[in-house]
Order: C-alpha cells, then sequence, then structure tokens
C-alpha cells in the first residue's frame, strides 16, 4: 500500500506541526474544532479511512468494531493509555492498535512530582489564600505543611512513568517503594535504592505518599479499594495521574473527609470528571488531567502516530503495537 493513499482520519485536533506533517504524508481527514466526535461521527469516519488517528475519549469500544467495515486496518491512538479502545475486538477484526509510549514519561513524571510537593506542602492552599486576601504577614504556625524528604514514597506501578517519578522522588530524599507483578531489573532497583514489595496491602500500611501509576485494566479497576484505602495510615497522601478508574474516588473522599487518609493530589478521575465529594474534601489538589500537557510531548506524541502510520503504510508492523497480554499487563505509561 503506497502511503500517499492511506487516508486517515483525525478524531481530535492535533498541534499544528503533527497536521501539517500528516498532511503531508497521507491523505488526511482533520477535526479542526476540536469538538469530541459522536459515536456516529466517529463510526462514519472510520468507515471512510484505512486508519483512525483517535485519542482518549474515543469510546472504541466492542460495538464500535462491530459497526465498522472492511476497510480500517489501523487504530493510532494518540496517547499512551489505551483503555478506551477495546484491543482484542480491535484485533479479532484484523486492526491493529498503536500507542505513544515513552514520550510523555518525563512531563508526566514532572507533574506527578509536583503533586507529591503540592499536597503535603499546602502549594495550593497557599495561592488561595493570596488570592481571598487571607494573607496578613509571616506567622510561627501559619500554613504549616508536611516535610517531604526523608518520606517513603510508594509507587504503584514502576514502569517508565513510575521510574521517572523515583529519579525525581530520590532526588528530592525520598525512599522509593513500589509494587509490580515482579520486580524490576536489579540494577536499576538498586540505582534508584528502591524496595520492592510483592503485597501491595502490605506496601500500602508502610508508605506515606502513595504514587498510582499502574495503566488502568479489567484488573486494576479500583484496584485502590476503599478496603485498601483503609490500610492508609493517616498522615499518607495519594496522588494519581494515571486513571482515576484504578482508585475508588468516593471512598477516598470519605476517608480524607473522616482525617483517616491525609490528603490527595489528582490529575484524573474516573470518566475523566471529579466526582462532588472531592471538591468538597480538604487536603486536596485537583488537576485536569494534564500531567503530559506539554507542547513537546504533544509534538512527540504526533511524531509516534506518524512512525507507526508510516511503518504501518509502507507494509511493516508498526513499532508500538498493543499487544494483548504484554502492553496490557505491562507496566504502565498512562498520565
Ligand atoms: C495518555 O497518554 O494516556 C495520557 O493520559 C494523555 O496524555
Amino acid at each position: 500500500m503506497s502511503a500517499k493513499k492511506i487516508t486517515v482520519a483525525v478524531t481530535r485536533k492535533l498541534p499544528n506541526p503533527v497536521e501539517t506533517r500528516l498532511a503531508g504524508l497521507f491523505d488526511v481527514v482533520l477535526n479542526d474544532d476540536d469538538a469530541p466526535l459522536s459515536r456516529a461521527a466517529l463510526i462514519e469516519r472510520a468507515n471512510k479511512a484505512d486508519v483512525l488517528a483517535a485519542t482518549l475519549g474515543d469510546r472504541l469500544d466492542a460495538a464500535f468494531f462491530a459497526a465498522v467495515g472492511g476497510r480500517l486496518k489501523l487504530i493510532a491512538n494518540f496517547g499512551a493509555g489505551t483503555d478506551h479502545i477495546d484491543v482484542a475486538a480491535a484485533n479479532a477484526r484484523g486492526i491493529q492498535v498503536t500507542n505513544t509510549p515513552s514520550v510523555l514519561a518525563e512531563d508526566a513524571a514532572d507533574m506527578a512530582m509536583a503533586l507529591v510537593l503540592a499536597v503535603p506542602r499546602r502549594l495550593v492552599e497557599g495561592v488561595r489564600a493570596i488570592e481571598s486576601g487571607a494573607f496578613h504577614g509571616w506567622s510561627p504556625t501559619w500554613m504549616l505543611g508536611r516535610r517531604v524528604r526523608g518520606k517513603k514514597l510508594g509507587i504503584i506501578g514502576l514502569g517508565r512513568v513510575g521510574e521517572a517519578i523515583a529519579r525525581r522522588a530520590k532526588a528530592f530524599g525520598l525512599s522509593v517503594h513500589y509494587h509490580n507483578r515482579t520486580p524490576i531489573n536489579p540494577h536499576v532497583e538498586e540505582e534508584l535504592e528502591a524496595t520492592y514489595w510483592d503485597s501491595l496491602d502490605q506496601m500500602l500500611a508502610h508508605v506515606d505518599i502513595v504514587s498510582v501509576n499502574c495503566p488502568h485494566t479489567p484488573a486494576t479497576f479500583h484496584l485502590l479499594s476503599r478496603r485498601r484505602l483503609k490500610l492508609l495510615q493517616p498522615h499518607t497522601y495519594v496522588v494519581n495521574i494515571s486513571r482515576g478508574e484504578i482508585v475508588d474516588e468516593t471512598a477516598l473522599a470519605d476517608l480524607i473527609e473522616d482525617g483517616k487518609i491525609a490528603g490527595a493530589g489528582l490529575d484524573v478521575f474516573e470518566g475523566e470528571s471529579p466526582n462532588e465529594k472531592l471538591f468538597r474534601a480538604p487536603n486536596v489538589v485537583l488537576l485536569p488531567h494534564m500531567a503530559s500537557a506539554t507542547i513537546e510531548s504533544r509534538i512527540e506524541m504526533g511524531e509516534r502516530v506518524i512512525i507507526n502510520i508510516k511503518m504501518f503504510a509502507d507494509g511493516h508492523k508498526p513499532p508500538d503495537r498493543v499487544i494483548l497480554g504484554l502492553d496490557q499487563d505491562r507496566t504502565p505509561d498512562p498520565a
């Protein structure tokens, strides 16, 4: 198949340099106004294209794949997380799925670290105090947070993002603990001076800050359940830049309200919208899913999308294929 003949339907507005490059290489259908496409519009576009450059928010489930005809052969996802795509259903229709791993790990880790600092040090409360006029000069006992240095950070899912967070955490004087299905490479573990916990429950009871970095799969839905959240010590903070579905947010809000958990920094929410209780909970910093939102990462994500489509168009295996039982199980990247 020659690259020029490939039709690529893009579901959302992408950075201009990415769209320009895509248009130079393929026949493209863009979404200039960036409005999320309805199910019917998604299916219509997919049925007229060889490749769908989809992204988070496009629900590509079994019903979607049942409705797309024989032309579509590749979902080139703009993003690392693929929990909005039923990869098994795609593969069953002969459609490959690719994602954009690695390129957003460092930016996502910066934001996780920002939350690790912001919540114990009450950064957002401080900003609000200035804005609301509540600051009337320094006081020895006002706005006291908790020291970060010397604390234990427990990372759930030490993959690319988790490792990038661990490096930052180490530099800030935190000790690194992690829970994965299996321990990471011993050289990396030694370099990070990281402690592996086979038991998530035991790690949760031991650490001072928890960082959620595993992918959202059926197996990790509400991994931080009410029961597990109750294992945390009252001075512990929870940070999540992965997917909201991994944490039972109602339980988290209840436990923070009851003083059983010290606070939380959340960039992601179940169904992408924070529940009411979280808005009201004290010591909570909420961000609008922006951990990987830098222009540099978005352009590099676009480059990965283009590389995957180009390889496919040239008859090769795209490098970032999501392989069930491998990528889905592998610790994580979503940010
Ligand atoms: C991803 O890539 O999955 C992020 O969550 C969006 O930036």
